[in-house]
């Protein structure tokens, strides 16, 4: 069936590209994602335009038509050229046929058609064309029903899948990451195809696999990507230490719960609430460390101790596995995991200012981020005990804020700063500025003293003289 899509490429830019590619005498077509993108109604600001001839050449012209000249970023290896227009990034390239040898994703590249450079794509709904020539502006191109398969919500290699797939093994992870992202099903013997190539996986590089595996993170539905990937086999190998998480031993009778399935429960609950990645990241994180700390106890059962400890120890390495970047994003993802046990521990009656304090202290800004991972931890069958759990944690919230009211911990430095100690009492930078230091706020966080500079003051004092040192002002 003839379709026109013209009513989505109603931007000018289109006319002008058309215009541009009529004058050099060569055919143009948008393809890809946007197109895939512009027919679910995605928003898509990266637009792929493929011309039977030579690309860097239009994407010039077209520079020189914008009046942006000298603003083509010039990829000659791969016979691309990039231009920035408006908020929009349009891709050039030549009309191609792609080989590929076994042992690298780059492919051997020859001049081809439009229909060879459709069937170099990896999935069909990404292999829908616009036609951009002037007298069949908006026509659909759709050699491999991608139409048919994104109305079904059906993920197809537009060639058998074994080679789309073994050409660029990346794909696994894109038609994983897709399933996630769009909530489509991937073809039976595409499935299969993934679960008997996952060894190819191998030939990619950490870093493309670590942006399609966030992609699948921020999902909708994470659990959707990270069951297929458990499912191909593909999981043991790019995350071994999440898939140590599946599986229930029993022992005496006694079982553990599956702390795989557990995860991606936390991971799904903490999607609804937040679209950080990091925070995601904490969800996944959070009892990383169970498989290695568990332990079967007589009396007890099935214990984790340390988990929290040895599961935030754990995360640079991972991070370092994943290449994801080493900085202020990791400690944030450590921090959360070394806490992820303690505001449920505020659930006691008995529970007292100063340990709720601590806690405030110790989270500082990350404090909401925390709850929000402790409550999506809440998870169970039984839909009447997460809702006693989900009351129960009401009330810390409630004892937070009410702490924080008053006490204003969170983001809280002690009143009285080293460099005051050393001038108090005229010391150089030393073990005993440190003590005086951590035993001010000790007794703060403990409540012996309120969070005022003039009762940490004369504790300074006090504390100072018991260590036998001389004040030299005194106030
Ligand atoms: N493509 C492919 N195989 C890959 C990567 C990309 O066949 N390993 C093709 C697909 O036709 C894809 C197009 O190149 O639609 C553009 O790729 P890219 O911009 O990476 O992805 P999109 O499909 O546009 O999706 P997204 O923007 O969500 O990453």
């Amino acid at each position: 069936m003839h379709k026109n899509l013209q009513k989505h490429i109603t931007n000018k830019l289109f006319t002008i590209i058309s215009d541009v590619a009529e004058k050099h005498q060569v055919q143009a077509f948008i393809i890809g994602g946007f197109v895939r993108d512009a027919l679910l109604n995605r928003p898509c600001k990266d637009i792929d335009v493929v011309v039977l001839g030579n690309g860097i050449e239009i994407a010039k012209s077209l520079a020189k038509q914008l009046g942006i000249e000298g603003q083509v970023t010039i990829f000659k290896n791969f016979g691309t050229a990039m231009l920035k227009y408006e908020d929009m990034e349009i891709e050039f390239v030549g009309a191609r046929k792609e080989s590929y040898r076994k042992d690298s994703r780059k492919p051997i590249v020859e001049n081809g058609t439009l229909a060879d450079d459709q069937n170099r794509r990896d999935f069909t709904i990404n292999a829908l064309a616009i036609n951009l020539q002037r007298e069949f502006f908006g026509d659909l191109l759709d050699p491999f029903k991608g139409i048919e398969d994104l109305n079904k919500k059906v993920l197809r290699t537009p060639l058998d899948p074994t080679i789309t797939y073994s050409d660029d093994p990346l794909r696994m992870m894109r038609a994983i990451r897709f399933a996630s992202q769009l909530g489509f099903e991937i073809e039976k013997k595409s499935l299969q195809a993934i679960s008997e190539n996952k060894n190819r996986i191998s030939i990619v590089s950490m870093e493309r696999i670590t942006d399609e595996l966030n992609k699948i993170i921020l999902s909708p539905l994470p659990s959707v990507g990270f069951k297929l990937l458990f499912e191909t086999g593909l999981l043991e190998i790019i995350f071994p230490q999440m898939q140590k998480l599946y599986g229930v031993e029993i022992i005496n009778g006694k079982g553990h719960k599956d702390n795989f399935f557990h995860t991606l429960k936390v991971l799904d609950n903490i999607s609804v609430n937040t679209s950080n990645l990091w925070l995601r990241w904490a969800a996944i994180l959070h009892d990383i460390a169970k498989p290695p700390t568990k332990r079967f106890e007589e009396i007890q059962g099935w214990t984790f101790h340390g988990h929290e400890d040895k599961g935030a120890k754990m995360v640079p390495g991972i991070f370092n596995q994943f290449k994801l970047p080493l900085n202020e994003k990791m400690k944030y993802v450590q921090k959360l995991v070394l806490l992820h046990l303690r505001p449920i521990a505020l659930v006691k009656e008995t529970i007292t200012d100063s340990a709720i304090r601590r806690l405030l202290f110790e989270a500082g800004e990350d404090i909401d981020d925390l709850l929000i991972l402790c409550e999506a931890d809440i998870t169970s069958k039984n839909p009447i005990k997460v809702q006693k759990y989900l009351d129960n944690f009401k009330l810390v919230r409630q004892k937070l804020a009410e702490v924080e009211e008053k006490d204003k911990i969170r983001n809280w430095q002690p009143p009285i700063t080293g460099e005051e100690i050393m001038k108090i009492f005229d010391l150089k930078p030393g073990r005993e500025v440190g003590i005086i230091k951590n035993n001010i706020r000790e007794a703060i966080l403990e409540g012996s003293i309120h969070n005022n500079y003039q009762e940490a003051f004369d504790y300074m004092i006090e504390e100072g003289k018991k260590m036998g040192l001389k004040p030299i002002l005194s106030c």
